[in-house]
């Protein structure tokens, strides 16, 4: 049987997503911070394990982006991140590894030589309803309006991806 990301889980086994991005600074924290959001509103925090990381080292040790942070508090979420590197212990540790554009998607796979990750490995927009390109487009170098894009696009996928996952939760 083919490998999937999905697997019961519990509270002595949590389920392990990583949320990926270039600088882990604006697309990764916001969806780090909106899937914690979720999962506590749930009542399901015991039962998660959430991270992010960049596939660059731009700006390790720096809390989110101002303007992600921004955002994201105007829709009541807090960001926690402070950016650091996705690696190679990365691909075994997770369940899941979400990669915010085909750039941080392929800079993911090449870290996984021998392809025994990909199952694990998906784009966070397959996961939204409307997909659109496939892709979170980077804010980085725009006005408001693209965080609030992307806060909304990454509020969808991360509703759908937390139903998807929740059917295995092991009772
Ligand atoms: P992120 O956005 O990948 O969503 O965190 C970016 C942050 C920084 C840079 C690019 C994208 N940068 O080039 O420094």
């Amino acid at each position: 049987m083919p490998k999937d990301f999905k697997r019961p889980f519990s509270t002595e086994n949590p389920y392990k997503l990583v949320f990926v991005c270039l600088g882990n600074i604006c697309r990764s924290p916001t969806a780090e911070g909106i899937f914690i959001h979720k999962v506590k509103e749930a009542g399901l925090e015991n039962y998660f394990y959430i991270d992010s990381a960049g596939t660059s080292a731009y700006h390790i040790g720096e809390s989110a982006n101002s303007k992600s942070q921004a955002t994201a508090n105007k829709h009541g979420i807090h960001l926690p991140s402070k950016a650091r590197c996705f690696e190679y212990a990365d691909l075994e540790e997770f369940d899941l590894i979400l990669a915010m554009d085909s750039e941080n998607l392929s800079n993911i796979k090449q870290l996984d030589r021998k392809n025994r990750f990909e199952h694990k490995i998906k784009m966070m927009r397959a996961f939204d309803p409307t997909p659109d390109t496939g892709e979170v487009p980077d804010p980085y170098y725009g006005g408001l309006q693209g965080f609030e894009n992307v806060f909304q696009v990454l509020e969808r996928s991360c509703d759908a991806l937390l139903e998807e996952l929740q059917p295995h939760i092991k009772q």
